[in-house]
């Protein structure tokens, strides 16, 4: 046996690990660092390296409404499960008293409901997405500050020690699960070091912010702040089982600029894949993008905003469009922006294009799971179909 000297590379990362990283780092913008936990912790898993009796990992997600979080779960999911429904969410605010409680775990034997109650958390429905090669389970506790007492600590006990117990006294195991945590406090914190004063002499932050760049040392104090509030309002015996807190950073323009583009495709898969009509295609002039930008742009909700006016500008005329039979099956359709309403303004540009040709004009590569049009298109595709829209 000789000696060997030679330099091996912990950040490399395995193939597994690598799909997931590119998956989510084409459906979430702008929280590169909240992926890089992920991956680590999903990375020590495939190595056989977590903790065993505990979940896979529990994630605190901290950060503003609508930068992300819950979407990231869903993106998660998505890659590994291949459906974003695959999470298992809790809103912790609608498990307030004993009888909710009663919803998560089921009633003891004897109690009057018993037999009717279907606990939201049994190892049933933990395993419900379980395949021979998966079986990972996704848990999502939204809004963790307005758990209950009762609730804490049936999540304490998750957290430690991966089980549950039931109404009926039967265990459910967590071993098999990532758990993910979100609140958004210490987003006010955050948001006013991110956005100071307005109107007060622009200073460094300001300018950065504005612009929508944020430098590592501004993000590590946004960060810091986050995690402080964080300490301040939960109990240590929590955050010691708390494997990762990550911050979601506030999103900037360049960033709903890119969540806009990701949308509009998101849309456009959902024409694909209606089983109602026909596909047809859309397409978006500059003007009415920023049309849509502007409208969509609200510090306080994030990207939320930004899909509720994707929804009011484009989605709902659409839809009228399509039950009014104005736009069919194979039309391209323009959509631009008529400046003095202001409002989106649809226009039929082609008719009865063929399938392949509708596929070529869209990105298909973040496509949701493969529908009946999916299907349908690849048969009719010819084989050298332009690359974006061959990439799955
Ligand atoms: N960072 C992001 N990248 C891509 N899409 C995002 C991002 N943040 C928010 N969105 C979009 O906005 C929607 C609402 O965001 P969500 O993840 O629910 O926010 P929250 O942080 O409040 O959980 C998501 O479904 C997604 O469409
Ligand atoms: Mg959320």
């Amino acid at each position: 046996m000789g000696r060997l000297n030679k330099r091996l590379d912990p950040t490399q990362t395995g193939n597994e690990a690598e799909k997931l990283e590119s998956d989510l780092r084409k459906r979430i913008v702008g929280q590169d660092e909240a992926i890089q936990q992920i991956i680590n912790i999903y990375q020590t898993h495939l190595a056989g390296m977590s903790s065993p009796g505990r979940p896979i990992g529990n994630f605190l997600f901290l950060g503003p409404t609508g930068s992300g979080k819950t979407r990231m779960v869903e993106a998660a999911a998505e890659s590994l499960v291949g459906d974003a429904r695959a999470v298992i969410k809790i809103d912790c605010a609608e498990f307030q008293h004993s009888h909710e409680i009663a919803k998560l775990i089921g009633s003891p034997p004897g109690y009057l409901g018993h037999r009717e109650t279907h606990p939201l958390l049994s190892q049933e429905v933990l395993n419900q997405y379980h395949t021979e090669k998966m079986n990972l389970s996704f848990v999502l506790f939204d809004e963790i500050e307005k758990a209950s007492d009762a609730l804490w600590n049936l999540l304490l006990g998750i957290l430690d020690k991966a089980t549950l117990t039931l109404g009926d006294n039967r265990r459910v195991d967590f071993s098999r699960a990532l758990i993910f945590m979100t609140s958004n406090l210490g987003a006010a914190e955050m948001n006013s070091i991110l956005r100071p004063n307005v109107g007060f002499a622009a200073s460094e932050t300001e300018r950065e912010s504005a612009a929508g760049v944020v430098s590592g040392e501004l993000s590590g104090k946004v960060a810091r702040a986050g995690v402080e509030a964080a300490r301040h309002k939960f109990a240590p015996e929590f955050m010691n089982r708390i494997d990762k807190t990550v911050v979601f950073r506030p999103l900037g323009e360049p960033e709903l600029r890119r969540i806009l583009s990701l949308e509009l495709n998101i849309v456009q898969q959902r024409v694909f894949n209606s089983s109602v009509g026909a596909p047809f295609v859309f397409s978006l002039t500059d003007a009415a993008k920023e049309y849509l930008l502007r409208e969509g742009t609200d510090i306080k909700y994030g990207a939320r905003h930004l899909k509720r006016a994707i929804d009011r500008n484009l989605v709902h005329p659409l839809s009228n469009l399509i039950a009014t039979g104005q736009v069919r099956g194979g039309d391209l359709v323009r959509v631009d922006l008529d400046e003095t309403a202001p409002k989106l303004i649809f226009f039929k540009e082609a008719e009865n294009m063929p399938v392949y040709a509708m596929v070529r004009m869209v990105d298909t590569s973040i496509a949701p799971p493969i529908g009946t049009f999916a299907a349908g298109a690849a048969a009719q595709r010819p084989r050298a179909a332009n690359a974006k829209s061959t990439r799955r």
